[in-house]
């Protein structure tokens, strides 16, 4: 199976469904890892804070792939923000991974009452100078921190990872980010499989295009333009989670999606959660 991508601002090609590592960790990490890779994955998200980095790097040497085949994203943990300790959040990070560079690296939170992202972002400028990291990125980051870090360094983000799903569609977000080239990227895309996929709006859907749940989902952010990072540690479901490209929605299939959005605003709200 191959996955499509997506061309960065950074002019590295994205594909536009990677593997989300979260919670895996240890040697269950790198066998799962192995086996998306398998089904075509060849983007693997991981995080300094996630704690399985090793395990990434262990899939990553293990599948025999080139290096340049494989997309990796990892992210500055909290506690690593700041002037001297971005640099060594990601070669601690580099270090566990065994990797020379990353694709993608994203600050994890904005953190705005610590301070100290914009200060990270420029770090990471320079760090990508010297050829340690791809692609400059973000997460969680909303249009007042994105234009934080354009206005201090220049460089646009050139993704930035939210959550977006169903109940948190969360359309003027995507559009202000959109607008700004940089690319969104929606993690827990499947709500953690807590309903959504036995919502009846969803299942009438696949049913009728004999497709599973999660690939309605998946679809319908494929077809906003969202990218995404579906976690599974089944073979199975990797399988189908990435095997989006030969069904569509109709309008009437995307609107029926779109009416699931709850109203309810994400509880991890960027301006107020930390995590480090
Ligand atoms: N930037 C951030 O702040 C942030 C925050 C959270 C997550 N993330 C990233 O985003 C990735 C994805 O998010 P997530 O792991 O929280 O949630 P998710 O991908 O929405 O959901 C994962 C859960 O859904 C189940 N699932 C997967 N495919 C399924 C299918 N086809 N049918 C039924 N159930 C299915 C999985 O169970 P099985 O394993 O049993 O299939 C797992 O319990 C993470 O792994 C992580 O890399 C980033």
């Amino acid at each position: 199976m191959s996955i499509p991508s997506v061309k960065l601002n950074s002019g590295l090609d994205m594909p536009v469904v990677g593997y989300g590592t979260y919670p895996l960790k240890g040697r269950r990490a790198t066998d799962a890892i192995l086996a998306a890779i398998g089904s075509g994955y060849r983007l693997i998200d991981t995080a300094a804070s996630y704690d399985n980095e090793d395990a990434v790097g262990a899939a990553v040497r293990e599948s025999g792939l080139p290096r340049a085949e494989l997309f990796v994203t990892t992210k500055l943990r909290g506690s690593d923000q700041g002037r001297g300790s971005t640099r060594a959040g990601l070669e601690r990070s580099l270090e566990r991974l065994g990797l020379e560079y990353v694709d993608l690296y994203l600050i994890h939170w904005p953190l705005p009452a610590v301070g100290r992202y914009v200060e990270s972002y420029a770090e990471m400028a320079e760090l990508r100078r010297e050829g340690l990291i791809r692609s400059l990125g973000v997460s969680n980051f909303l249009p007042e921190h994105l234009d934080a870090v354009v206005a201090e360094t220049g460089i646009q983000p050139a993704v930035d990872q939210l959550q977006v799903s169903p109940s948190h569609p969360r359309p003027e977000l995507v559009a202000a980010v959109q607008r700004t080239g940089t690319v969104v990227q929606a993690w827990s895309p499947l709500e953690r499989n807590t309903g959504i996929l036995d919502h009846p709006s969803v299942t009438a859907i696949a049913g009728r295009l004999g497709v599973t749940s999660a690939q309605i989902v998946l679809r319908w952010l494929l077809q906003r333009d969202v990218t995404v990072v579906p976690h599974s540690g089944s073979p199975d479901r990797q399988r189908t989670n990435a095997d989006l490209f030969g069904f569509e929605l109709t309008a009437g299939g995307m609107a029926a999606i779109d009416a699931l959005d709850t109203g309810v605003p994400v509880k991890q709200d960027p301006r107020t959660w930390e995590e480090f």
